[in-house]
């Protein structure tokens, strides 16, 4: 472990399990051998990517992270006390900003980090660190949705963890997918093992598009960035003022439908090929499933989990689920 020097501060360790560029190009050529046209969402988390969806947490229109922090950092007391002992294993974590209020309430908290992005993963375990010195913490790079085993770690040493999987990441999963992560999550975290969950819930369709289509331009502008990753990492050429944002509720599929419309017939390279977009063309660049706490439970119920408890914020716009093992 080195130090980071002026502050005395000990950097935390971090594990990189990041796919490598072969692994992305295949998927690229799944994806967009696809109709229609999609990637894995976390190719939208490079540098940049994580940078921008920051932002989006701070758009006045995207409420999700402003009432879910509010809702953790109020119930926190009541979270921890059911969640017990056992290090806290976070899927996706991002800037890691969720997690504070839990690490201060546990009795003895003990933190993994998992995120797909190397950079903004490493400087927010490292500014963790020196908020919760006396923390164990580790940050894994890797894509979550495909780890087998958690890596073998002193902090996982350990069964029974307790996954944390807020923001209501799971959205980013179709129904068949999402029940298999969940049941990954179910033998990743061990017998025993408990997962506290955010899921956003089904609102009036207004807000529900307004939250991914800000003013401000930053929820397009996050989408377009996918574009200029793959220009840069898959040998791609994107023109990126030759496709336009666009996001709409499905009611049919409960969730959000983000795409990138191609604005005119057009064949671009990419990953050693050429991909022919028709004028009007979507490449969906995400889905965000939303959930009422019955159509949740159900989901995690086929998956082998089972709700202990739920918290909801005053406006019941969200829910964070303890979930603990069926059997
Ligand atoms: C990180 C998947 C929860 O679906 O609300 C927000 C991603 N993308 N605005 C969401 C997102 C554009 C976000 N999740």
């Amino acid at each position: 472990m080195s130090s980071s020097g002026a502050t005395g501060v000990a950097a935390a360790p971090l594990l990189d399990l990041h796919p490598d560029p072969a692994d992305m190009r295949q998927l690229v050529v799944e994806g967009l051998s696809r109709s229609p046209k999609q990637l894995p969402a976390w190719f939208l988390y490079d540098a940049e990517g994580s940078r921008l969806f920051d932002l989006i947490c701070q758009q006045p229109e995207y409420t999700l992270t402003a009432t879910e922090t509010a809702l953790l950092e109020r119930e926190a007391p009541a979270i921890a006390a059911a969640l017990g002992p056992g290090t806290l294993v976070e899927f996706g974590a991002g800037s890691a900003r969720k997690v504070a209020p839990l690490l201060q309430a546990l009795a003895q908290p003990a933190y993994v980090a998992l995120d797909i992005s190397a950079e903004h993963l490493e400087a927010a375990c490292t500014r963790l660190q020196g908020q919760f010195p006396d923390v164990p913490i580790l940050g894994v790079c890797c894509d979550y949705s495909q780890l087998d085993a958690l890596p073998e770690h002193p902090l996982l040493s350990g069964t029974a963890h307790l996954g944390f999987f807020p923001g209501s990441s799971l959205g980013n999963f179709e129904p068949a997918a999402a029940r298999t992560l969940l049941a990954q999550f179910r033998r990743l975290l061990g017998p025993g093992g408990k997962l506290l969950i955010g899921i956003d819930q089904p609102k009036a369709v207004e807000r529900l598009e307004a939250a991914y289509n800000d003013e401000a331009g930053v929820s397009a502008a996050f989408a377009l960035n996918l574009l200029r990753r793959l220009n840069r990492d898959l040998a791609g050429h994107f023109d990126l003022e030759a496709f336009a944002y666009r996001a709409i509720w499905k009611p049919e599929q409960s969730q959000i439908e983000m795409a990138l419309v191609s604005q005119r017939d057009q064949q671009v390279e990419l990953a050693g090929q050429v991909w022919a977009f028709e004028a009007g063309e979507a490449l969906i660049t995400e889905t965000s499933a939303k959930y009422s706490p019955a159509a949740f439970l159900e989901l995690a119920g086929s998956a082998g989990w089972k709700g202990a408890e739920r918290w909801s914020d005053p406006a019941d716009d969200l829910s964070l689920h303890l979930l603990v093992q069926a059997d």
